[in-house]
């Protein structure tokens, strides 16, 4: 049974085949984009907005990852992330997080967990 406070992000099997997803979401009331990936078989999700100037990741490349694919990479100005924990690796921001996004799996569907959140299309 899906509860209805969760909203569908994707299937496992598409995260598996993209390196990572984007979802236009509202969140605590600000319309911004997420950031869905698979990291050593977990699935994460983060508000796409880097600490540094509130850029999305992706905001220069069609990537989020670094070349060494460790990292999540803001191709801004380059700062890293751990995809793990969201924790900032690069001096300026060391230690501030990206405002990771809670997603529930059921039936081989990734949902987003979060009360303040909205999908929208
Ligand atoms: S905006 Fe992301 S590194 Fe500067």
């Amino acid at each position: 049974m899906v509860n209805d406070k969760l909203k569908q992000v994707c299937t496992c099997r598409e995260l598996q085949e993209a390196r990572f997803l984007i979802r236009h979401i509202r969140f605590k009331n600000q319309p911004v984009s997420a950031i869905i990936f698979a990291f050593e078989g977990i699935a994460y999700a983060y508000v796409n907005q880097c600490m540094h100037m509130r850029r999305p990741l992706n905001c220069e490349q069609d990537a989020i990852f670094d070349q060494t694919g460790k990292y999540l990479r803001c191709s801004m100005h380059g700062f890293i992330f751990d995809p793990k924990t969201g924790e900032c690796q690069s001096p300026v921001c060391f230690g501030q997080r990206l405002q990771s996004l809670r997603l529930e799996e059921i039936d081989d569907i990734l949902y987003f967990a979060e009360k303040h959140l909205a999908l929208i299309d």
